[in-house]
């Protein structure tokens, strides 16, 4: 393999991106980032005990590894994953770790001056449901959708939701000043309790600002035709088993140390869904074609494929100049902040895309390749939509026949008639332009990280403040005459 080596250059230029990076993130004013912006975390275990449900706190049924900063359940039972393989990283706890976001996002708000102390002082409330959302998560992943035992946490979450609902505050504003953080793609249940935590994420819970992993997640619901109101945030990359800060701080592999061209590692199947089989397709066809150039495997074992540990797989990433950033069962995966860990420059082919966390402030188009791949009719049952259609709905998100892409990418589309016709591309990038793509992404890296607090370099934590500050409700008339109120007669009294 001919691969181009002057990495001195990229080495300083790293340098200088860390360097910049240190400076402009030192700089995050986070008492500006808060101006106005008071948030009340509302621990939902509060409402829910006084319906009579358990509690539910990082004592009992949560606990997070001190270590890697990863939660995960303590309930034993629950840490099983029913899918099967036990191996350490291919588990509920890593899983769960992934889903983890809303979690240090409570934390990060209540440890920093955002934070209000009564609700009535709040400009915001961020509903802090995590440890019954993650129980119930880790309870559909250890005993199937359709089990009794999700009845516990299902209910405590809905009935707490109810309580919520009641509550003066949102009365009087129909939602618009709570946040939710719902930071599971799939995780709506087919039964009854799954139904109905549907139904209030998309009737009750229309107007508040929500948090979620990717678009498709609310394609369900009517009220949600113009998908722009949510706002889309990465998966949290931390692993059980790694030291995370070490895992962030970990210096990138050189260009000239790096023996492969273009990587992917995660699971095909064969399933109905779209996601899945353009992997499938794609993993086929580009092995098939470049075998030598490019390292892709199904990790559930489709076309030869291994399951590979966390480590392993990073790995891979760290020594390949790109990774591929392909949606799985839904738009959002996993991979794609792995890619900013590992230093791999995410390649996107579609449509459909996968999701685009932080579309606001990471410029997509400068740092990732996006292809469009004209033939796909011959493995792709449904077309492809662009657009949305309003009575085109699903039942579930995973079902999703049009998948949104986060950024207008279109002025850096590169077209192209089969998958496999992407790595001549890559293949001939220049290496200035590989240089570039990595030294933005080295800016863009800590984004990708939930942090427990706001200090430090900017994190997802200040992204998500940004982002709902761009979302924060109008105040009305009544609100501003009361504001004025409320400074004058500070003023004279
Ligand atoms: C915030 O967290 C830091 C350490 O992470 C701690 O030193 C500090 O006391 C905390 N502040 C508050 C207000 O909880
Ligand atoms: C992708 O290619 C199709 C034709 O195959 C075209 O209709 C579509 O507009 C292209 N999309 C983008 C985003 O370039
Ligand atoms: C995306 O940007 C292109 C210009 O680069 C523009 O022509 C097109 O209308 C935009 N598409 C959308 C959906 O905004």
């Amino acid at each position: 393999m001919d691969w181009p080596c002057c990495w001195r250059g990229t080495i300083v230029a790293l340098l200088l991106a860390a360097s910049q990076l240190a400076s402009a993130t030192s700089s995050v004013n986070v008492d500006d980032l808060c101006r106005d912006m008071k948030i009340y975390v509302l621990d939902l275990q509060q409402l829910a005990k006084e319906k009579g449900h358990p509690g539910c706190n990082a004592e009992d049924q949560v606990v997070v590894k001190t270590d890697t900063g990863v939660v995960y359940t303590t309930v034993e039972d629950h840490a099983k994953d029913k899918w099967g393989d036990k191996s350490p990283d291919h588990n509920a706890h890593h899983k769960l770790g992934t889903h983890s976001a809303p979690w240090h996002f409570a934390r990060a708000i209540s440890n920093s001056s955002c934070a209000a102390a009564t609700m009535e002082q709040a400009d915001l409330i961020y509903v802090n449901d995590y440890c019954y959302y993650i129980w119930w998560l880790a309870a559909v992943h250890s005993h199937g959708a359709a089990s009794d035992e999700l009845l516990v946490p299902a209910n405590a979450l809905l009935e707490g939701w109810e309580s919520v609902f009641a509550l003066p505050r949102w009365k009087a504003s129909h939602g618009r000043d709570f946040i939710f953080y719902d930071a599971h793609p799939g995780f709506w249940g087919e039964g009854g309790t799954g139904r109905r935590r549907m139904d209030y994420q998309c009737n009750e819970m229309k107007n508040a600002i929500q948090l979620i992993v990717d678009r498709p997640m609310r394609s369900p619901c009517k009220d949600f035709l113009d998908m722009s109101s949510l706002i889309i945030t990465p998966n949290n990359p931390n692993a059980l088993h790694l030291d995370i800060s070490a895992t962030f701080r970990r210096r990138w592999v050189p260009l000239q140390h790096r023996d492969n061209l273009l990587y992917f590692n995660g699971g095909c199947g064969f399933g109905a869904n779209m996601g899945k089989r353009f992997r499938l397709q794609t993993v086929f066809t580009v092995k098939a074609a470049h075998p030598q150039l490019a390292s892709l495997g199904c990790s559930d074992g489709h076309l030869g494929g291994v399951h590979k540990a966390f480590e392993d797989m990073l790995h891979g990433m760290e020594h390949s100049n790109f990774c591929l950033a392909l949606p799985g069962d839904s738009q959002s995966t996993r991979r794609l902040s792995e890619m900013f860990m590992a230093g791999c420059i995410p390649v996107f082919v579609g449509p459909p895309y996968n999701s685009m966390p932080f579309a606001h402030s990471i410029d997509y188009a400068s740092v990732g390749v996006f292809f469009n791949v004209t033939r796909t009719a011959s493995w792709l049952e449904f077309p492809v939509k662009w657009a949305m259609n309003k009575d085109d709905r699903p039942l579930h998100p995973q079902d999703a026949h049009w998948w949104l892409p986060d950024a207008n990418v279109s002025h850096v589309m590169i077209q192209v008639d089969e998958v496999q016709d992407i790595v001549p591309y890559l293949e001939n990038m220049p290496e200035a332009e590989i240089e570039r793509k990595l030294s933005l992404m080295h800016d863009y890296r800590f984004y990708m990280t939930f942090q427990d607090s706001l200090s430090g370099p900017s994190n997802a934590n200040h992204q998500l403040l940004k982002a709902i500050r761009a979302h924060l409700p109008l105040p009305t008339a009544a609100d501003l005459r009361h504001r004025h109120l409320a400074s004058t007669s500070s003023h004279f009294w």
